[in-house]
């Protein structure tokens, strides 16, 4: 097989990323600074945008796509020129918490229709260990004709980014790589390496790698679920959990996670790709499902909380106002899907609340077209609150003041601080009365 690492340089093969989203099109811009690549999307309005310069993630600036040898395509015909295809589709869950294989299945079968002989596939989606070698190699090896190992390698190599972090960048960042035979995995790190400027590391096999990127998921999501279960503890005892944690978190070994809500499409969703295996195997996880219930139920604890506190000052859910700020998975990023916020609204409202909501990195018609909701620029309205929910630390909403909060709140107004990102004395000071996990 003629090394496909030279043939890229020599530009006489491209490298093609499959699924431009906030995983695919970062590493294709990045490829695309020293190749020449093709970046396919089933999404023609998304092609579009990234034709202007424009992430539809929101992620990347236009400047990011200057210079890019990049060809913008939704034709998968164009994945002939390509001897380097790296898949970067979405492993969601479905509604029964399944794995959902198929933007992970149609991909693969796009792949394998136009795969030419000594090509390598190489699956960047997060699954469980043995997904890419039992799922998607005999779909390759079907629609192509080709046979994996004779005609064509596989490589899987785990993505590692993280939505709003502007320090932890693709090519900051250990990649771990991984091939089905040592020569592909030499191949396979020899490319990355030409963009990962601090360097790849090479598991020992794909199911490894596959394993390895779904546990970083399941370990954190373990860890807030520890946080969140002693925070619901410590608001039983009536004491501060951040207080608390800030005191443990003195000590050099005291792992430093915060209580909170797990939305988005990885810390809340992979661990249902392991969890999924283990069952096909015949274990029944513990921990990691009770982690994930613990974690699903906090928005409810929170809705729940927040209508005794309104309580606590005699007034009932259906006659109080209630502001949520921030809609998103997370702090700044304008991604709605997997959110944990809309389960604190719809529990609010269940209550008979009149809710409203509002979030600084998202547009009001994408909070109608996502959720059917009319939500409010706060900076506008003279509407007062009985309680205000910061559900999301955007970066704007950490500088509000307590006189920013007395502007839009009734009297005995409520703070729900989910995150404890606000200055609590100053806000109890102020006649805030203040409660957060
Ligand atoms: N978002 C993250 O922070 C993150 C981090 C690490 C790993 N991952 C994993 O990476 C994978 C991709 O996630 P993402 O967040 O980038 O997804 P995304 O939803 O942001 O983007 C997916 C893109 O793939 C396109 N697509 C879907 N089906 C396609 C198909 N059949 N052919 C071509 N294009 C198709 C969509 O139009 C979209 O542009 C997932 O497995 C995810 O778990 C995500």
């Amino acid at each position: 097989m003629n090394k496909i690492a030279n043939l890229i340089r020599s530009n006489e093969t491209k490298i093609s990323v499959v699924g431009l989203g906030y995983v695919g099109l970062p590493i294709a811009l990045e490829f695309a600074k020293k190749f020449s690549v093709i970046g396919l999307d089933i999404s023609e309005p998304r092609i579009e945008m990234m034709r202007n310069k424009i992430d539809p993630s929101r992620e990347l600036e236009s400047s990011d796509f200057d210079g890019a040898d990049i060809y913008f395509t939704a034709d998968p015909t164009e994945l002939q020129k390509s001897k380097f295809i790296i898949i970067t589709v979405p492993t969601p869950v479905d509604k029964n918490k399944q794995p959902d294989f198929t933007p992970l299945i149609a991909a693969s079968t796009t792949v394998g229709k136009n795969l030419t002989k000594d090509s390598i596939v190489i699956y960047e989606s997060t699954v469980y260990p043995g997904a890419t070698e039992e799922i998607c190699v005999p779909i390759l090896e079907k629609e192509s004709g080709l046979k994996v190992g004779a005609d064509f390698k596989i490589g899987y190599s785990p993505e590692r980014i993280n939505p709003g972090d502007k320090e932890h960048t693709l090519t900051k960042v250990t990649k771990i790589v991984s091939g089905m035979d040592e020569e592909t995995l030499e191949e396979i790190a020899e490319i990355y390496e030409e963009i990962i400027t601090v360097g790849v590391y090479r598991a020992s096999n794909i199911k490894v790698a596959e394993a390895a990127k779904v546990i970083e998921n399941v370990q954190r999501d373990l860890n807030i679920a520890l946080m969140n279960e002693l925070s619901v503890i410590f608001d039983k005892v009536g004491i501060s959990t951040r207080e608390v944690l800030d005191a443990a978190g003195t000590k050099w070994n005291f792992l430093k996670f915060s209580p909170g809500l797990v939305g988005g499409h990885c810390i809340g969703v992979d661990p249902y790709y392991l969890t999924y295996k283990a069952e096909s195997l015949g274990y029944t996880p513990e921990i990691i499902l009770a982690g994930r219930r613990l974690n699903d139920y906090m928005a409810k604890h929170v809705a729940v909380n927040t209508v005794k506190k309104l309580g606590h000052f005699h007034k009932v859910a259906t006659e109080s106002k209630v502001l949520v700020m921030g809609m998103t998975f997370k702090e700044n990023v304008s991604d709605l899907r997997n959110s944990k916020v809309i389960d604190i609204v719809k529990e609010l409202k269940d209550f008979g609340v009149d809710v409203d909501v509002t979030d600084a990195f998202t547009s009001q018609d994408e909070i109608k077209d996502f959720y059917g909701l009319d939500s409010v620029d706060y900076t506008k309205s003279d509407k007062k609150y009985d309680a205000i929910i910061l559900a999301v630390s955007h970066e704007p909403y950490t500088k509000l003041t307590a006189e920013d909060f007395a502007s839009m709140t009734t009297k005995n107004p409520i703070i729900i601080d989910v995150k404890g990102i606000l200055n609590h004395n100053e806000l109890t000071e102020n006649g805030f009365t203040v409660w957060g996990l």
